[in-house]
């Protein structure tokens, strides 16, 4: 499945993603800037934070607890569509997700 990524200068970037890579380790393996991943996935950095496109958001795993509570403390605006990327494992179901950087992770 196919990830577009909106990055902080406007421009996206496609990126083919095998099913089970999460939309942050997709994203590190392409050079995607601005997305930090600072533990490596174990969802206790938060410099993941992503904003999804909300046409996707339904076919996502619910944010849990511990995802719930680190989004409390992300350094960018939290909105709505706000996630963890480390969280979000693809499938041939979010094939052409819209994923949005953040301003800033730090
Ligand atoms: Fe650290 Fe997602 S990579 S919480």
């Amino acid at each position: 499945p196919t990830i577009n990524y909106i990055l902080k200068d406007g421009s996206t970037r496609a990126v083919d993603a095998p099913a089970g890579l999460s939309v942050m380790e997709a994203a590190i393996r392409a050079n995607i800037r601005g997305i930090d991943a600072e533990c490596g996935g174990c969802c206790s950095c938060a410099t993941c934070h992503v904003y999804v496109d909300e046409a996707f958001l339904d076919r996502l795993p619910p944010a849990d607890d511990m995802e719930q509570e680190l989004l409390e403390g992300v350094t960018a605006e939290r909105r709505p569509t706000s996630r963890l990327s480390c969280q979000l494992p693809m499938s041939a179901e979010l094939d052409g997700i819209i994923i949005t950087v953040p301003a800033t992770q730090a």
